[in-house]
């Protein structure tokens, strides 16, 4: 039988990757971003605009597009802002509420959204990022975000034992968040983006289809792990 995906930030980049390789696998694919990617609604996906910043809206239209949507074979949450390069303190507070309501709560309310309805979910992978981790200068509210997005993980883990949960770093995509990133006249402040602009247009960055194909072939390998761990594509 046909998988049944669900995944947010379809419009471009690696969601839009994940999107066209389900699709070509015969997948039944649902997508949203505030963008609608015409050419995949065209090849069969089930398309709806949500913008993930607004929750009170968001939610609402969510659970009513998805009424009646039985089980979900795997959750991509994939869709995040990345924000201004800069330091903690130039960030303004509005910006880092920003991004923490698109890169963490919106998953919380896409999870109990995908959960109602007591409807099955087999695998949720949530998009994280080695910035998790690092905690790099000048990442300012997406290091925080995606280090919370990586716990939050973890929290659903525990409450939804029969559903597997990852929180994955994808390794770096040739995106739009790259191409913002490599264009930065060169900051010896913040030190990855000397390691970023070297890597872009070699196989260090491939593009969003190309590493939506490697980590879909990783999905059954994530499974093997412990649910709400963390991952990194190019450690597995
Ligand atoms: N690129 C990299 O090197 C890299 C490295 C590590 C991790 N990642 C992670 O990989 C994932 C995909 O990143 P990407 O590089 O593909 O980014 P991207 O090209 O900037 O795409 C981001 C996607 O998220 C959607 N999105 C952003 N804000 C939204 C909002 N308010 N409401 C709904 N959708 C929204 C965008 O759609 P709309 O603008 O149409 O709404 C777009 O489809 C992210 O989680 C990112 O953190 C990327």
């Amino acid at each position: 039988m046909a998988e049944t995906i669900f995944i947010t930030g379809v419009s471009c980049g690696l969601g839009h990757g994940l999107a066209k390789v389900y699709l070509e696998q015969g997948a039944t694919v649902y997508g949203c971003s505030r963008r609608a990617p015409e050419e995949l609604i065209a090849q069969g996906l089930l398309f709806q605009k949500i913008d993930l910043a607004d929750a009170e809206r968001g939610q609402p239209e969510l659970a009513k597009w998805l009424s009646g949507v039985p089980q979900f074979d795997t959750v991509i949450l994939n869709a995040a802002k990345l924000g201004e390069i800069r330091d903690m303190q130039a960030t303004p507070l509005s910006d880092l509420r920003e991004t923490m309501e698109i890169n963490v709560w919106a998953n919380k309310w896409l999870l109990d959204t995908l959960f109602a309805e007591e409807r099955p979910v087999q695998q949720v992978v949530a998009i994280s990022s080695g910035a998790s981790l690092s905690g790099s200068r000048g990442w300012n509210g997406y290091s925080l975000s995606k280090g919370a997005l990586n716990m939050l993980i973890q929290l659903y883990a525990g409450e939804q034992p029969q559903t597997h949960f990852t929180s994955l770093a994808p390794g770096l995509v040739d995106t739009a968040m790259q191409d913002y990133l490599t264009t930065l006249p060169a900051d010896e402040r913040f030190k990855p983006l000397a390691i970023l602009k070297a890597a872009k247009g070699t196989e260090q960055m491939p593009d969003g289809e190309s590493c939506a194909r490697r980590l879909i072939g990783a999905f059954s390998e994530l499974r093997q792990r412990a649910s709400g761990s963390y991952a990194d594509i190019r450690k597995l």
